[in-house]
């Protein structure tokens, strides 16, 4: 049985994929899971943490002893994170989160019009979630952790993205076709600002959840 080592402290936890609405029917989606956010939840919540699980469009029961607010779009995931990283120990951005949204929601269902091509889609920007928590932290001693799946130069581009996003933590993953989303296993590098990098070997996403809390305690004061 593991050490408490969380006990005390309150962790936030993004989970899931955003969706986001052109129609009452119809949105932009990806192909997240939601399991890795829920891993980290609840290993989190077996080392003692006060975990709050901002769920977005996950099919996952809530795990236990686990606050979960639940929400839809990039805007209502921000709101909820935002909130409840006020008080948050540490922080894991472990949705994904669209990078972009219609820019117009129709009230009613799009109908096809005979004969005509059907109307672009214009795109506006979503906020950067983890890049405004790591700019605008709530709590100076506040640990900050972002995911990014990457198809190729995994670790250039890694490397490029814990800068731009400025948290203190990223974690990187490989994706593919078949890899990753859905699975129950993970593969990984943690790239941290201060320059260590952590593999993680492919095996369960808990396994990879507790070595992000391990990364995250050594942080935390
Ligand atoms: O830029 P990219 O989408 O690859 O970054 C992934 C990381 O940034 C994830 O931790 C994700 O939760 C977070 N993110 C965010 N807000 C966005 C896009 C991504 O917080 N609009």
């Amino acid at each position: 049985v593991r050490e408490p080592d969380l006990a005390g402290r309150h962790v936030v936890v993004s989970a899931g994929g955003t969706r986001e609405p052109l129609d009452p029917v119809r949105f932009l989606g990806n192909r997240s899971s939601g399991k890795q956010g829920y891993a980290l939840a609840r290993t989190a919540a077996a080392r003692g943490a006060r975990v709050t699980l901002v769920a977005a469009n996950t099919g996952l029961p809530d795990p236990a002893g686990v606050d979960v607010v639940r929400v839809g779009t990039a805007v209502q995931l921000r709101e909820a994170v935002l909130k409840a990283a006020a008080d948050a120990d540490a922080v894991v951005m472990a949705a994904a989160v669209a990078d972009f949204r219609p820019e117009t929601y129709a009230a009613g269902k799009i109908k096809k019009k005979d004969g005509k091509e059907p109307d672009p889609i214009v795109l506006v920007r979503n906020p950067d979630i983890l890049a405004e928590l790591s700019a605008d932290r709530a709590r100076a001693d506040q640990v900050v952790v972002g995911f990014a799946a990457e198809t190729d130069d995994v670790l250039a581009n890694g490397r490029a993205k814990l800068l731009r996003k400025g948290c203190d933590l990223l974690v990187v993953n490989e994706v593919g076709e078949r890899r990753t989303f859905g699975s129950e296993e993970n593969e990984a590098v943690v790239l941290g600002a201060d320059g260590s990098e952590t593999p993680v070997a492919h095996g369960p996403k808990e396994a990879l959840a507790e070595i992000v809390w391990d990364l995250v305690t050594q942080r935390l004061g």
